[in-house]
């Protein structure tokens, strides 16, 4: 089992001058709208879960569920009204401010929904400054910032000012800014959306790369399914301040625990989501000579399948059989799922 590096108990977050009188009455059970006629508006309502060591959780949600909220509170920026928040077992709300600058500059980055760059400062400079912060001299953090430029593709624009870029390439310094610290644990508020689809695509696929490569612990919110698809170890669906459900993306779109969590996975293209094993039948009858492996996600095998007349064989990775599957079942997955509820 990987070692736990965030874990949230009970997390409250409220908004309001009598939030935490009104919280402490509640007794943890805390409804919106009441909590609204009183002035106060609940932003995380008793979020518990636990991120380890190199996953990727995925958090989603409609406009104003609290997604944002959540991340302000586990990266301190700022403080929860209720609950426990632990990183790497340290007590988060008992760090003193140095503390807490110490695990900000060393072991998180974040990458905001808005830009946050240094309007006087150039895209290189921006870059370099959270290095320099952290006493790497100035040369080699120009050095590393200029590595990073390139990363993400803005070479030739690492003299430009913040107000001489897009948004989508504003963004991307931020996205560069936080990368060149190397953070252990990474917060990331939907850092793509504001890029275009191609160069989205892209940094997506950087952006695997990279996770493959470093491994970190990271909390990364999307309004984009198809990103969190491609991203998400684990997902975390919200409503109202309450996590509706945290899961694999495949038991997600497979059992949804709430009606919200249903209509919400609606329109997700099954075959992106569902393994072969999650569709597959027990019969090892009358097979043809294909094999696919019952890992596989459904979109790359389905094409090969619908080429065949007889069923295909399912195997492990031991090569041995373990059921099979037909070309109608795959029809059925990719056509037939989304418009009815099954
Ligand atoms: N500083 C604040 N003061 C009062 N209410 C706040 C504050 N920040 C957030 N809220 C409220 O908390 C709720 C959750 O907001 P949050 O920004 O976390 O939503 P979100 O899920 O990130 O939305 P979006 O997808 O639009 O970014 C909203 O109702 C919002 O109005
Ligand atoms: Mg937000």
């Amino acid at each position: 089992m990987a070692e736990t590096v965030i874990k949230c108990e009970n997390v409250y977050k409220i908004f309001g001058s009598n939030a935490k009188k009104m919280l402490q009455e509640s007794n943890g059970d805390v409804d919106a709208k009441t909590f609204q006629k009183n002035g106060c508006i609940v932003g995380v309502n008793n979020a518990s879960f636990e991120v380890s060591k190199g996953e990727m959780l995925v958090v989603m949600g409609l406009s104003g569920s609290g997604k944002s909220t959540l991340l302000r509170c586990i990266s301190r920026l700022t403080d929860a009204t209720g609950g426990k928040i632990f990183i790497e077992g340290q007590d988060l709300l008992q760090l003193n401010n140095k503390e807490l600058i110490e695990l900000r500059r060393n072991k998180m980055g974040m990458v905001f929904q808005s830009f946050a760059l240094l309007p006087h400062k150039t895209v290189v400079e921006n870059i370099a400054f959270p290095l320099q912060i952290k006493g790497i001299k100035t040369e080699d953090s120009i050095s590393k910032a200029m590595d990073m430029v390139k990363l993400v593709g803005l070479d030739g624009r690492e003299n430009y000012f913040p107000r001489e870029l897009s948004g989508g390439q504003q963004q991307r310094v931020g996205i560069a800014r936080s990368l060149a610290v190397e953070p252990d644990i990474w917060f990331l508020d939907e850092p793509f959306s504001a890029l275009d689809p191609l160069i989205r695509k892209e940094m997506q696929d950087e952006f695997l790369r990279l996770q493959e490569k470093l491994q970190k612990t990271i909390m990364f919110i999307t309004h984009d399914f198809d990103e969190a698809l491609k991203l998400a170890d684990r997902i975390a669906i919200m409503k109202d301040g309450i996590i509706e459900q945290l899961d694999s993306p495949a038991n997600i779109v497979l059992n949804p625990a709430t009606e919200y969590v249903r209509k919400f996975t609606e329109e997700v293209p099954r075959e992106k989501v569902l393994l072969i094993e999650d569709v597959m039948d027990a019969s090892k009858n009358d097979l043809g000579d294909l094999k696919v492996l019952k890992d596989e996600i459904i979109e790359n095998v389905a094409e090969k399948i619908l080429t065949q007349e007889k069923a295909v064989a399912v195997i492990d990775s031991k090569n041995e059989i373990v059921g099979s599957i037909n070309p109608t079942k795959i029809i059925n997955t990719v056509f037939g799922g989304r418009k009815n509820n099954n």
